[in-house]
């Protein structure tokens, strides 16, 4: 069913760093899908701790072909067509979701992920899940952790595709409401066998989405670090 939505769509995406200049956007979406949305002024600080943190957007990507109806209709037929398209692209969900994350010494803590709600179940939530993994893996992190709310059965349901644990519940975690949180944890990031399984999960991926995101492979950490600290070198 998924799978026939993204053929009906010539709309592609790329997975891309998040600016300041996404922060209007991502704002949007935040409003959309938490019931105690970050500030904007949250993101700006977190934008500027690069080294410890990575955020991302699932953006439209400029360069693809994009059909009549999401090029937003009676402007593509205008004069100067390329530029107009481009004003039409932000009208039409410009941005289709994003996701973040710290990095603690070996461990990577997803801090956020959404989806505009007028594009989910199409995998783009998975997709920026998996770039998060993959961003952890380069990073050489050993670990990914979460918080996602006890009762958001969508997000754990994404989470235990990939493998990840309940370790711990955290009560009255989300000051708005005191609904009690869950800490999900990955498996070992360095075992190469988990790394193997989560790339099979993310090729899984890519073939049901096509061409409408390239999603990232995820580092094999193990495999590096036996090359760099060769059996017996101390
Ligand atoms: C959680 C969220 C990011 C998922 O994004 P999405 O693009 O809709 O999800 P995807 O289409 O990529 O689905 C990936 C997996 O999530 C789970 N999932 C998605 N929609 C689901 C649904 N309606 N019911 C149950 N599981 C679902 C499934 O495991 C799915 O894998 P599958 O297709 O093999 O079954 C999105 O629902 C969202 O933005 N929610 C609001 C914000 C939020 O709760 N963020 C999590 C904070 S911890």
């Amino acid at each position: 069913m998924r799978l026939t939505i993204m053929q009906q769509t010539a709309r592609r995406y790329t997975l891309d760093r998040m600016g300041h200049h996404d922060i209007d956007e991502v704002a949007r979406i935040e409003r959309g899908s938490f019931s105690s949305p970050w500030p904007m002024a949250a993101y700006r600080r977190e934008l500027r701790r690069t080294e410890q943190n990575t955020y991302l957007v699932l953006r439209t990507d400029p360069n693809a072909h994009h059909s009549e109806d999401e090029r937003g209709g009676v402007l593509s037929h205008l004069p100067f067509g390329g530029i107009l398209r481009r004003d039409a692209d932000v009208d039409a969900h410009r941005i289709a979701g994003f996701a973040g994350m710290w990095q603690l010494y070996d461990e990577a803590h997803v801090t956020t992920i959404a989806v505009d709600p007028r594009l989910r179940g199409r995998g783009f939530g998975e997709a920026l899940f998996v770039a998060l993994l993959a961003e952890a893996t380069k990073r050489g992190t050993t670990w990914l952790s979460l918080e996602v709310r006890a009762s958001n059965r969508v997000a754990q349901r994404l989470y235990e595709k990939y493998e990840l644990s309940t370790y711990s519940r955290r009560k009255g975690y989300y000051t708005n409401d005191g609904e009690d949180a869950l800490v999900m944890w990955s498996r070992s990031l360095r075992d190469p066998a988990y790394v193997a399984r989560l790339n099979a999960l993310r090729d899984q991926l890519q073939r049901k989405i096509g061409e409408a995101v390239e999603v990232p492979r995820l580092h094999d950490v193990g495999w590096q670090q036996r090359l760099t600290h060769p059996i017996g070198a101390g």
